[in-house]
């Protein structure tokens, strides 16, 4: 019979798969209206243009045809408001290795694109080794919160114009958690969903090293536009990256790559800025991006500096005159014209 109470008991047939649970468990399913003419209601999904509605859609329309005939089947996608539904773009910066300057890399792209003119945040995902707050010189600040709806919002910390979250502002970086999988993925929910982040543009997201919960957590329950993935010019780093490459590009994922950037790709002397000794090959990074297949974004020398402004709290793009900068502003303009 054509009731409400059947249609959302057949509706619990629709799996929605990125998230493991049928659409009304999901809460997906809002202003059902049954009667005689057919069903009507909406969708209410995250992101209104991800291809996966539509597939959605068509799922529910095919049960409930199976079930109840060819009635007339009403669905609108409608996006959800969330603490995420203003940001635009979710880039992972990632590798398998650890080490690599993936935080170097996250916070310095953060910079370029506020100096390109967008709105910026950077989450600190390393949740076992949080370094967001030490190189921006934030360790002691505490992100204020408060109260919504019986829910704790947490306001992200501001410096250079950037919004800043991390585990690192509510635990004792000195002492370590032990954290158990569940423990870590639920940090980083919290981090990204009971915080009131606005309208941004960019989301620059800083990965512990490896292919874990945490990667799996984000690239499935969230929009990541793209990932960055780092290396560093040795082969025996390229072996760990390659897996990382592999696990967002894998179908289940299905995470595009905007690039690699090779760090560490040569040395340059703080005497000598024009020299360029490139210890490990110079066409490692171009050899790494061809098998990966995918674009080099760019190459970062070793430089003191860059670990220098990183313990004092100034990430080197800061620096209109070092190298380093233009090499990150290219970055950031070759993600922006993606
Ligand atoms: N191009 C560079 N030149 C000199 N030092 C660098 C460079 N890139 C990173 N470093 C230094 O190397 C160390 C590791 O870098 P970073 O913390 O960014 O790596 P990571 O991949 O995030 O590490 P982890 O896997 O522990 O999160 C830091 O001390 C950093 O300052
Ligand atoms: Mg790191």
């Amino acid at each position: 019979m054509l009731n409400k109470d059947n249609v959302t008991e057949v509706l619990k047939d629709v799996i929605y798969f990125p998230k493991g649970d049928n659409i009304i468990a999901l809460n997906m399913v809002d202003n059902l209206m049954v009667n005689e003419n057919g069903i009507r209601f909406d969708l209410i999904v995250e992101h209104k243009d991800d291809p996966k509605n539509e597939i959605l859609v068509n799922a529910a329309n095919r049960t409930l045809k199976g079930v109840f005939g060819e009635i007339d089947i009403d669905i609108k996608v409608k996006e959800e408001e969330t603490a995420l539904s203003k940001v635009k773009h979710i880039i992972a910066v990632a590798s398998g290795k650890g080490g690599v300057g993936k935080s170097t890399v996250a916070a310095n792209l953060a910079v370029a694109l506020a100096r390109a003119n967008q709105r910026v945040a950077l989450v600190d995902a390393d949740i076992y080794g949080p370094s967001v707050p030490k190189m921006f010189g934030v360790e002691d600040e505490r992100p204020a919160c408060f109260e919504r709806d019986g829910k704790t919002v947490m306001m992200p910390i501001e410096k250079y114009g950037i919004k800043l979250l991390s585990i690192g502002f509510f635990v004792d970086t000195d002492r370590p958690l032990i954290w158990r999988g569940p423990m870590a993925t639920s940090a980083l929910n919290q981090l990204m969903n009971d915080t009131l982040w606005g309208e941004i543009d960019w989301m620059v997201v800083d990965m512990p090293p490896g292919t874990g919960d945490i990667q799996l957590t984000l690239a499935q329950q969230y929009h990541v536009t793209g990932s960055v993935i780092v290396t560093t010019p040795q082969q025996v780093a390229f072996a760990d990256v390659l897996r990382a490459a592999m696990m967002f590009k894998e179908e289940a994922l299905q995470i595009p790559l905007y690039g690699l950037v090779e760090n560490m790709a040569y040395f340059t002397p703080s005497d000598m800025p024009e020299k360029k000794y490139y210890i490990f090959g110079k066409e490692t990074g171009k050899q790494f991006a061809e098998q990966l297949g995918i674009p080099l974004l760019g190459q970062i020398p070793i430089v003191e500096k860059i670990a220098e402004s990183g313990d004092q709290g100034t990430p080197l793009a800061l620096d209109a005159d070092s190298p380093v900068t233009k090499a990150f502003d290219a970055i950031a303009q070759s993600i922006l014209n993606s």
